[in-house]
């Protein structure tokens, strides 16, 4: 029996079902304590390869591992009862084949108790897309700005900016759609190409940088609550978790240098001092 029987989660066929109906939020998580305090308010949680800059402080997304997402999903997992979880497919874990796609997608999933997975690419990957679909593994598809590309997009720049490049995502997007993806991610592309995929598909987009016509957002959490040095143009500060988290660990010191902390209530075995009649 799974651990997981006794969660009501948002299941993937209500992602999908909301097209249409109303919007999806959704943010990333790579921690329990991160997950636990967004959860009640999303109906997905995505453990994205974002992990690696902004976990791990990495120059980019192309070295974090299935190991290492799987365990940071399973933490998301346990720590989560209400969003649906999707966990990312890191760098060269699903290129190679449908296969290798599968074999992967099948451990991450089993391993952390994700609901699907994510991939990043175009029209290429579709046969990918529809081979793990038909082999219960539900796929939210991710093109436009793809992060791992970053060596043959030669930066992080936003797409369909001219009528070539908005045709092919255009397509990609048609792609994944009919290999039977259940949501898309659109990244970093032009407005109007965003709002015109998003009329013209079934299946639900989720916006980062996109268009408020997305039938979705999604953003980094860290940027979202000022954690990140350099946010994107694209993400919103929410608040300001850095000064907040700077104040605690400033206090806490002062307290430590002066001997205010820790009191007695804070230790275990110490004799209490009896309160003066
Ligand atoms: O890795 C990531 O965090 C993503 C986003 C869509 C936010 O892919």
């Amino acid at each position: 029996m799974s651990i997981h029987t006794d969660v009501k989660r948002t299941t993937v066929p209500q992602i999908t079902a909301c097209k249409g109906q109303r919007k999806i939020a959704a943010l990333t998580a790579y921690t329990s304590a991160i997950a636990g305090a967004i959860d009640e308010h999303l109906d997905l949680i995505l453990i994205g390869d974002s992990t690696a800059m902004v976990g791990y402080g990495l120059p980019d997304t192309l070295t974090i591992t299935v190991e290492q997402l799987t365990q940071h999903a399973a933490a998301v997992v346990r720590a989560t009862r209400h969003a649906c979880v999707v966990v990312d497919m890191p760098f060269g874990s699903y290129q190679e084949s449908p296969a290798q796609a599968f074999r992967n997608a099948a451990y991450m999933m089993a391993h952390s108790g994700a609901a699907a997975v994510k991939m990043e690419g175009g029209a290429a990957m579709a046969d990918t897309v529809r081979f793990l679909v038909e082999r219960a593994v539900p796929v939210l598809a991710h093109v436009g700005l793809m992060p791992q590309y970053v060596n043959t997009m030669g930066g992080f720049r936003a797409q369909g900016m001219d009528e070539a490049s908005a045709a092919r995502i255009l397509a990609d997007a048609r792609a994944h759609q009919d290999a039977g993806a259940f949501a898309i991610v659109l990244e970093g592309v032009a407005e109007p190409l965003a709002a015109r995929i998003t009329a013209e598909l079934s299946i639900p987009t989720i916006g980062i940088g996109a268009s408020p016509a997305c039938d979705g957002q999604i953003l980094v959490t860290e940027d979202i609550l000022g954690l990140t040095p350099r946010a994107p143009r694209f993400a919103k500060r929410y608040a300001d978790a850095a000064e907040l988290i700077g104040q605690a660990a400033r206090r806490y010191a002062e307290e430590v240098r002066s001997g205010a902390f820790p009191e007695l209530s804070h230790c275990f075995g110490a004799a209490r001092k009896e309160p003066r009649s």
